[in-house]
């Protein structure tokens, strides 16, 4: 059994937003093979406050009460990406746990050294907070694994020169490469394999279970929205966020690469990533050591196998 904290900025719920987060929850809460013990928030998709309600809601309609969810950073650690984010009138406002994000996390391993696994799915806020609360919480890990970046090709799919997580939050995403843990990252490039049809989604909205039906139409709504946007992409949505949470149980339908990993945090390109594979292993003196990978990458994905496995919870 894999004991799972998720970190989400989880916008399913509001018209018109993301829907990937809530896919991510639903399939840890779905995973037989997954304990998910602590779930937290993050900005991102959607601002920190309704990522939260959000948040209680789903679990609320996923049957799921039970598991705790303490709200996490409302702004990226040093330039404002502020969203403001919407929950519509007929949701619920509850409270989530009183300690903030960042704390519960590191409680929560100290409690449990080396059982825990922490995937998050938003800008990596919470997670370098919590690495600089307390400096053996990377150690202290399981296993990290992020949806984020993009590393083998450079992407159109946003107007920024990386992936949203990491662009939203670069100086965030570089305390976590240089924390010790060799996280396992889900990049842009493959999680982009991974998708939901509109007629899937549509079946889905039509069904008689009640988070499908849910679910269902917030995804139509999404693939609508995406579809206006880029008509060249209609008719899907990438499931991004599922694909970290079941690599935690299944990374056999990922291809990983060890690399070296560096996030820019300058202006011009803030938020590009370069993954080195360290095959050459630059030390051209001879007396310079050699890097040693900070990252597990993704580089391909089994996308049937995924599917089936998702489909099938
Ligand atoms: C990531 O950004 C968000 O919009 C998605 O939820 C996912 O975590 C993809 O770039
Ligand atoms: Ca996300």
């Amino acid at each position: 059994m894999e004991r799972v904290m998720l970190d989400v900025d989880l916008a399913m719920g509001a018209p018109g937003s993301d829907v990937d987060d809530g896919f991510a929850l639903a399939l840890a809460l779905a995973d037989p093979d997954i304990s998910l013990e602590l779930v937290t928030t993050v900005n991102g998709n959607t601002d920190v406050a309704s990522a939260t309600t959000l948040t209680l809601e789903l679990l609320h309609r996923l049957g799921h009460p039970e598991v705790p969810v303490h709200r996490g950073a409302q702004l990226p650690l040093l330039r404002p990406q502020a969203k403001f984010g919407s929950v519509p009138d007929d949701v619920v406002a509850r409270e989530p746990q009183a300690t903030p994000a960042a704390a519960a996390m590191v409680e929560h391993v100290r409690a449990n050294p080396g059982e825990i696994t922490l995937v998050a799915v938003g800008p990596l806020t919470n997670v370098a907070l919590a690495m600089r609360l307390d400096h053996t919480f990377a150690a202290s890990l399981k296993r990290l694994v992020i949806m984020g970046g993009v590393f083998s090709k450079p992407t159109n799919e946003t107007r920024m020169p990386g992936e949203f997580n990491i662009w939203n939050d670069p100086e965030a995403a570089e305390i976590v490469l240089g924390s010790g843990i060799v996280a396992q990252w889900v990049g842009l490039d493959v999680t982009l394999k991974v998708r939901v049809t509109m007629a899937e989604a549509r079946a889905m909205a039509a069904s008689d279970h009640e988070f499908a039906a849910f679910a269902g139409r917030y995804t139509v709504a999404w693939i609508e929205h995406l579809s206006s946007r880029r008509p060249e992409q209609a008719d899907s949505c990438a499931m991004h966020d599922p694909l970290a949470v079941a690599a935690v149980t299944h990374p056999e339908l990922i291809t990983w690469q060890d690399a070296y990993v560096q996030v820019e945090t300058g202006d011009r390109l803030r938020g590009a990533m370069i993954a080195d594979p360290l095959t050459g292993g630059w030390a051209p003196d001879g007396k310079t050591q050699k890097l040693q990978p900070n990252a597990s990458i993704a580089v391909d994905v089994d996308a049937a196998g995924f599917t089936r496995f998702f489909m099938d919870k």
